[in-house]
């Protein structure tokens, strides 16, 4: 198996609201624990960022399903690259809503990776998606 991740943000065309982060966080969690692909879904304001860990193809595929999904636009992809190993291997997919967070992790992670308005900002760079990935690894510790 080629493992890889798959990095990418998009925007949402409805206001975010948490009946369409529940649906869409099940249907996610659900689906990728079937297909051995683990990861992570951030939303905040109306920016997703969902990071997709599994077999080459399969997350290929996946993605080209969600990008297709009419609940959000403008994705783009940040990084994909080949791992040796995953960094959210113990989550199937976990949806993360950062507005839900401890106020003093919500704060922390809004400085460096919100705009003033509350919505996800990382630019094309790989740096920047590896910083936030690795602020949130630190957060879903406890
Ligand atoms: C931001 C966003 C992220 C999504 N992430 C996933 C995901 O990781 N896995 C998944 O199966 N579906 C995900 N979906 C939902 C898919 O686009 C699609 O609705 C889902 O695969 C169900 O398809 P089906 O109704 O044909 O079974 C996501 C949708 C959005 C808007």
């Amino acid at each position: 198996m080629e493992l890889v991740r798959l990095v990418y943000s998009s925007e949402s065309t409805s206001l975010v609201d948490w009946p369409l982060l529940k649906d869409i966080f099940a249907t996610a969690e659900e689906n990728n624990a079937s297909k051995d692909v683990s990861g992570i879904l951030l939303n905040s304001g109306m920016v997703f960022l969902q990071v997709l860990e599994g077999d080459k193809a399969v997350v290929r595929d996946l993605y080209n399903e969600i990008s297709q999904d009419p609940r959000h636009h403008d994705c783009q992809i940040h990084a994909l690259e080949r791992i040796d190993d995953r960094s959210f291997g113990s989550w199937k997919m976990r949806g993360f809503n950062i507005d839900k967070l401890d106020p003093e992790d919500q704060e922390s992670i809004k400085a460096r990776f919100c705009d003033d308005t509350g919505n996800l900002f990382i630019d094309r760079s790989k740096d920047s998606t590896l910083a936030l990935i690795e602020a949130v690894e630190k957060v879903k510790l406890h």
